[in-house]
């Protein structure tokens, strides 16, 4: 095992009910000034935002939206919202929402107490925030686990890059399964696919065999996937969804990764299939895992092997790998680029881009050249 150092920002409010709870124990802790966060709509529609109002304002707080926040938050997006809760002297913000309210928030709560461009501080300088705004996070879209860290995935458009910053994580979270019951079911599952995607990803880094990480890492991919199929069946089941919606907490709060290092190669492509397109994330996620595992599943026989027997039952290496994109299959989710949607055409030339211009990872089972990279992108088309 590596050294770690490990803490929780988050207390976590879980269950039925609990944004009631989690407010009357928070709020008297923040200040009058409550940015009320939220994305394109659904809150308005499922009656989550009444629901938040009432309570910031029962609690004595004077409330300002930002709302429209787009999924795959924009840079330009946050620097609104900073500029907004600097116009409102705001001292506290509710993201209300999946992982992209929340990520956004998060750098909005740090780039609104930095005199500098927050991207050329993190990038340039190689310099982190030390305060923000403080935030707390009510998830209505589970599957990011972006509720209990810190890091935002944000796109540059202008540079053409998606990708981590670093801003403030929520002092507390709200994890309430029925507001999700309104998702759709195709953004359920693909949410889902990004926990289960976390949880591969983490277990796959180079790292010493048989460490309590990986253990727990196959313990969230299994109920990833029983849940799923739960799903399948009946995709109202509020079990099903209260296991996922933990089961995605648990997969990227920082628990998997202790002493150990992690793979994300996936991550870094399909990040970057997101800067030059629209695509959504646990989809994008869906179509290159397969083809990726085919290439480096020789690189880590014994790890893929544990795997396919204890998240899919199955005996080889090779049979854990087809297994996982039959399973793609079954839930209804793409396998191929063309499937994806996309306002921007995916062509093998967006590709070549792509792979140009991701990160590559030197801590999974083998490092890849650019060149490999655009293989693996072109066999998923
Ligand atoms: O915008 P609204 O109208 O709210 O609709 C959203 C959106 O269209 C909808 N939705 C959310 N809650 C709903 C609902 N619809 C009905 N009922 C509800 N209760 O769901 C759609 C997708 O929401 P979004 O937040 O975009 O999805 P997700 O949670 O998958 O977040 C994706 C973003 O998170 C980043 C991704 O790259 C992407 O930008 N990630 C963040 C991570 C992190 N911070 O740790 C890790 C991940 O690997 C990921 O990269
Ligand atoms: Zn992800």
């Amino acid at each position: 095992m590596n050294n770690f150092t490990f803490s929780y920002p988050t207390r976590v409010y879980f269950g039925e009910g609990s944004a009631a709870q989690a407010f009357s124990a928070e709020l008297g802790k923040v200040g009058e000034t409550v940015m009320l966060a939220f994305g394109g709509g659904s809150v308005k529609k499922n009656g989550v935002y009444d629901e938040m109002k009432a309570l910031l304002e029962q609690a004595g707080k004077k409330v300002v939206d930002f709302s429209g926040i787009m999924s795959n938050p924009t840079y330009i997006k946050v620097q609104e919202g900073a500029e907004l809760a600097r116009e409102y002297h705001v001292d506290f913000i509710l993201a209300v929402g999946g992982g992209s309210v929340i990520d956004c928030c998060k750098v909005v709560s740090a780039q609104a107490m930095l005199d500098e461009d927050i991207w050329n501080m993190e990038y340039g300088k190689g310099k982190f925030p030390a305060a923000g705004i403080p935030m707390g996070a009510v998830v209505t879209a589970s599957g990011t686990g972006a509720e209990m860290n810190a890091g935002a995935v944000i796109t540059y458009e202008e540079k053409k890059w998606k990708g981590p910053i670093f801003g403030t994580a929520a002092s507390f979270a709200v994890l309430d399964p029925t507001y999700t019951m309104s998702v759709p079911s195709m953004q359920v599952l693909s949410g889902a696919f990004d926990t289960l995607s976390h949880a591969m990803e983490t277990y796959l880094g180079a790292s010493d065999e048989e460490n309590v990480s990986d253990d727990v890492a196959l313990a969230i991919m299994r109920n990833t996937v029983v849940n799923m199929r739960r799903l399948l069946k009946d995709i109202h089941d509020m079990q099903a969804r209260s296991n996922l919606m933990w089961d995605s907490a648990m997969a990227e709060n920082g628990i998997l990764k202790c002493g150990r290092l992690t793979d994300f190669q996936v991550h870094q492509m399909e990040h970057q299939l997101g800067a030059y397109t629209d695509c959504n994330h646990g989809q994008g996620l869906a179509v290159i895992h397969p083809a990726y595992y085919r290439h480096i599943v020789k690189d880590a026989p014994e790890k893929f092997i544990r795997f396919a027997k204890v998240v899919f039952g199955v005996d080889t290496a090779e049979a854990g790998v087809e297994a996982l994109e039959d399973f793609i299959r079954e839930c209804g989710l793409p396998t191929k680029m063309s499937q994806l949607k996309s306002t921007v055409e995916i062509t093998p030339e967006v590709l070549r881009q792509v792979a140009d211009t991701c990160n590559i990872i030197k801590c999974n089972p083998r490092e890849l050249d650019r060149e490999e990279i655009y293989q693996i992108l072109l066999e998923c088309m």
